[in-house]
């Protein structure tokens, strides 16, 4: 029979390791208690009874990301998406503002120490705002990849579609687990929120829900990066953008950026691309980069199918935009100069009188001598 002493002693221990959070020194712990001869017959079959049912958890050294995912408890389906070691299909263009500010998350992560000794802490949540396509997940994807940590994204407007009486604490369940684990949280499609408050009922339920987002963002402990993202800023309860600490406007690509992005994605696909690069910089203006990507993938399974070659497509795409008259004249100019197409041809694909082509033309080489 064990004294006294030996079970105190015991207890002290496993209350030690069972408040560290550390279930598998519990288990191990437990496990030897067990075996103990000392100990009293029902007392250790007891014990080795709880042990035998519990037989995943005692698998030894059970990683963070396993733990089980919270689902959504009326269809079972996941909430959460979790890319355990983030990839990239190709690096992502952004203007320099949001590059910089994107960097300085993952540095400030990677430099905890001189942030701490400083008595600062780093950025805990962040906002990504601006239209559809234009690199905000593939942001968080980004942060999370360079910072060697997985990322999790819950998409909202799923989580919406669900059963709305439980979307509070589905929403509480999740952001518990992803405050557990080291990773960096994607909020997707926040506006999701935003736009069902126009149904009558469930204002109240939407009020708590924000209520529930609100004190998360709040108490988000330094330790975790929580980024949310929205296509609709404008829809975004005030209070709920105020609360984040950094915004970053991811806007439609300019010039530069279709640039840096057709280069990179014609890249593979010809020797040289990049008097059709100089083309559609301008003509795509405009668009998105996911826009922009699906129309050259467009352009070249029609070249790969119709055999007709990629030239033929992609001045088709060219021709297929509006565009304003300045916009249609440097286009024009381009492709002439480019030596893509003859004066008739870009007067053809442009709508551009070929007298006015000529005309900048001329003025151009002016320009430049
Ligand atoms: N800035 C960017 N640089 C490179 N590719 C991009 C960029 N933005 C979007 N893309 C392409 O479009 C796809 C969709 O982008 P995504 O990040 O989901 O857009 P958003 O979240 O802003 O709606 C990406 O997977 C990528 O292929
Ligand atoms: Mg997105």
């Amino acid at each position: 029979m064990a004294d006294n002493d030996e079970i105190e002693k015991d207890f002290v221990h496993l209350a030690r390791v069972a408040l560290s959070g550390r279930t598998q020194d519990v288990l191990t712990y437990l496990h030897r208690i067990a075996k103990r001869r000392s100990l009293n017959k029902q007392f250790s079959g007891a014990l080795i009874e709880l042990l035998r049912k519990n037989p995943t958890r005692a698998s030894p050294l059970r990683k963070g990301m396993e733990k089980a995912l919270p689902t959504d408890t009326d269809s079972r389906f996941q909430l959460l998406r979790v890319e355990d070691t983030p990839l990239l299909q190709m690096e992502p263009v952004y203007t320099e503002h949001v590059q910089s500010t994107l960097s300085r998350l993952v540095n400030e992560r990677q430099n905890l120490g001189a942030l701490l000794e400083a008595g600062l802490e780093p950025t805990r949540t962040v906002l990504f705002t601006g239209p559809p396509g234009v690199g905000k997940t593939l942001g968080a994807r980004w942060v999370a990849r360079e910072l060697g940590v997985p990322l999790i994204i819950l998409d909202l407007s799923a989580v919406m579609s669900s059963y709305l009486g439980r979307t509070g604490s589905n929403l509480r369940h999740v952001l518990d687990y992803a405050k557990s684990v080291d990773c960096v949280l994607l909020l997707d499609e926040l506006d999701a929120i935003a736009k069902r408050r126009d149904d009558a009922g469930e204002i109240g339920e939407l009020k708590r829900l924000v209520t529930v987002l609100l004190q998360q963002l709040d108490d988000w402990p330094s330790s975790g990066l929580l980024i949310a993202a929205t296509n609709h800023s404008d829809l975004l309860d005030p209070a709920v953008w105020r609360r984040f600490e950094q915004p970053i406007d991811f806007a439609l690509p300019e010039e530069a950026g279709i640039r840096a992005f057709l280069g990179a994605l014609l890249e593979e696909v010809a020797p040289d691309m990049s008097a059709w690069v100089d083309i559609l910089s301008v003509s795509l203006i405009g668009r998105s980069y996911s826009d922009i990507e699906r129309e050259v993938t467009l352009a070249r399974r029609s070249a790969a199918l119709n055999g007709k070659g990629l030239d033929h497509y992609l001045s088709q795409l060219v021709a297929s935009d509006n565009h304003s008259k300045q916009e249609r004249i440097e286009i024009a100019v381009r492709l002439v100069r480019n030596g893509l197409v003859t004066q008739r041809k870009a007067h053809e694909i442009t709508g551009v009188a070929r007298d006015t082509i000529r005309i900048h033309l001329k003025n151009n080489e002016v320009l430049k001598d």
